[in-house]
């Protein structure tokens, strides 16, 4: 039974504690003019203090604008805010998604078939077996579908949490994927992405995925319908074949049987859209590498769960990521923060990071609902390097705003075409070095003013497990930066409006009935009407 007043909801939230006023002071006083070229200039072992080991990842935060008091006193942050008893919460399955009653318990997916050393009875145990069966049968079920020639191609319909993980983690892990086997993602109610995927596809040989948590989202359910009916008028395909043809991702497991769905796979309340890529939501990947790449997915992610529950807070990187994160947005004002990773594999990975930041921290309220003093979520955007270079990189180094960078590397190439990999790697260091040194100039116009941070994370090789370990790293950090600012991470009402408002506005292209709407969105309409 949870306590009347449960450490999620009394914890002090960061601008509350006593240690946030001496964090300005700190930032006024040396933060705010922190030269990080000074910074290396004066202590020789500034590397390997802002540097940290975690599994499978080396995180370099020493081109970071802070330094060993800034860190001393986010350090003290953590603790005022009691992220681990938070922490602790979450992983005990407390619910602490407050707004919607629920436990946030994603990192149960990854977790062993037996719990650790016992220290009491397991009051997970339910959860953990479900876990277990459904992740048995859902991996079978991928080896049956690796083992089947007559299936080519997999398309998996689904938007949000049940693409980008997926899409994601497809892309990351190529290198892995079993040949002869397409997979094809569809998430937008935009008819284009559907009508152009199907046009290459033969319904015999297709698979189709269809992935909602709720199985209501209208996107796909759209897409869902629309592929069904595809499949239905091909030749020689009946009614009856929907059932060998599409399988259902979801804890709605009524509504997928209800659309003729026989074969589903399911996961429950207790794990958010955008953290379901360990759940049944994981198939594509599944599909793709192998029941034994996925479990190593899994066990790569529930390394870096035991870094983030056991390393003290000062050695653990998503504890300090976290914090430099509310550093940079509460101090220093920097309201985005450039993802660029160094792997064209990883090409999704910064659109995947923008739902799993800003979903869950571009909160306005505290669990209290009341407004927040202190800006959350910062903006976060980019794109694999060294495209990004080509593009954005001119405003990084000479832009008004400070960006920090989040620069993804790794080592190991997976492909033996001479020169790349060296070349790859030396401009990721030379970005994060140009834009810290900066080049002086007499010419504005060549000038580089530098001390611009970044953040230097490095991979050894891009594997399933090293994977799931970044993927890991960022939850946590999300929920570090979420924990201190004192909003819940785990809901995302802000979608709900833009729904609603759509569903009145639809009809009215048919019927051009602008009555009610403001005098922009009725003569938008109209325009819009006369052409569509
Ligand atoms: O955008 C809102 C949202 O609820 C996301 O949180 C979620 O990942 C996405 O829609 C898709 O939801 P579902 O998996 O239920 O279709």
């Amino acid at each position: 039974m949870a306590a009347a007043h449960p450490i999620w909801q009394t914890r002090p939230r960061g601008d509350q504690t006593s240690v946030w006023p001496r964090l300005r002071d700190h930032f006024a006083k040396s933060g705010a003019g922190l030269d990080l070229r000074q910074a290396f200039a004066a202590d020789a072992r500034r590397f390997e203090r802002f540097s940290q080991s975690a599994p499978y990842i080396f995180g370099d935060l020493s081109k970071n604008r802070i330094d060993a008091v800034t860190e001393q006193l986010l350090l003290e942050l953590a603790a005022e805010c009691r992220i681990k008893a938070h922490r602790d919460a979450m992983f005990a399955g407390e619910p602490i998604n407050t707004t919607e009653g629920r436990a946030v318990l994603h990192t149960l997916l990854r977790a062993p078939r037996e719990p650790g050393p016992a220290t009491g009875p397991d009051k997970l145990a339910a959860q953990r077996a479900q876990v277990h069966e459904t992740l048995d049968a859902m991996l079978a079920f991928a080896e049956s579908v690796r083992a089947d020639a007559t299936i080519t191609d997999i398309v998996n319909i689904g938007i949000g949490g049940s693409d980008l993980g997926p899409q994601m983690a497809v892309q990351a892990l190529d290198a892995f994927a079993i040949p002869g086997k397409r997979l094809h993602f569809v998430s937008n109610v935009d008819g284009h992405e559907l009508a152009a995927t199907l046009r290459h596809l033969q319904a015999r040989s297709t698979l189709f995925l269809i992935a909602s948590k709720t199985f209501t989202t209208i996107e796909t359910m759209t897409n869902a319908r629309s592929a069904r009916h595809w499949f239905e008028s091909q030749a020689g395909i009946g009614r009856a074949d929907v059932a060998r043809h599409f399988v259902g991702l979801t804890t709605n497991l009524a509504a997928a049987q209800e659309f003729g769905i026989h074969t589903t796979f399911g996961f429950w309340d207790w794990v958010g859209g955008r953290y379901s890529v360990w759940s049944a939501i994981g198939l594509p990947l599944a599909i793709a590498i192998g029941a034994e790449g996925f479990r190593a997915f899994l066990a790569g992610a529930h390394q870096m769960d035991r870094h983030f529950c056991t390393a003290p807070l000062s050695a653990n990187l998503p504890v300090r990521l976290g914090l430099l994160d509310v550093w940079y947005r509460n101090f220093h004002g920097f309201s985005s923060r450039c993802v660029a990773p160094y792997h064209s594999a990883l090409r999704r990975y910064p659109a995947y990071l923008q739902q799993l930041e800003m979903e869950s921290n571009g909160k306005r309220v505290g669990l209290d609902g009341q407004p927040l003093a202190a800006g959350t979520s910062p903006v976060i955007w980019g794109e694999p390097g060294t495209n990004g270079q080509h593009a954005y990189f001119q405003m990084l180094h000479q832009g008004t705003d400070v960006v920090p960078v989040e620069f993804v590397t790794v080592a190991r190439a997976r492909h033996d075409l001479p020169g790349h990999q060296s070349m790859l790697l030396a401009n990721a260091l030379a970005q994060a070095q140009a834009l810290m040194q900066g080049k002086a100039d007499s010419g504005g116009h060549r000038n580089f003013p530098g001390n611009r941070p970044s953040t230097f994370l490095l991979l050894d090789d891009l594997t399933p497990q090293s994977f799931g370990a970044l993927i890991a790293l960022q939850e946590h950090r999300v929920f570090v930066s979420g924990s201190v600012w004192g909003l819940n991470s785990f809901d995302q009402w802000g979608v709900e409006l833009g729904k609603v408002l759509a569903k009145d506005i639809e009809p009215r292209l048919a019927s051009g009935a602008g009555a009610g709407l403001d005098a922009s969105t009725a003569g938008l309409l109209a325009r819009i009407r006369a052409d569509y």
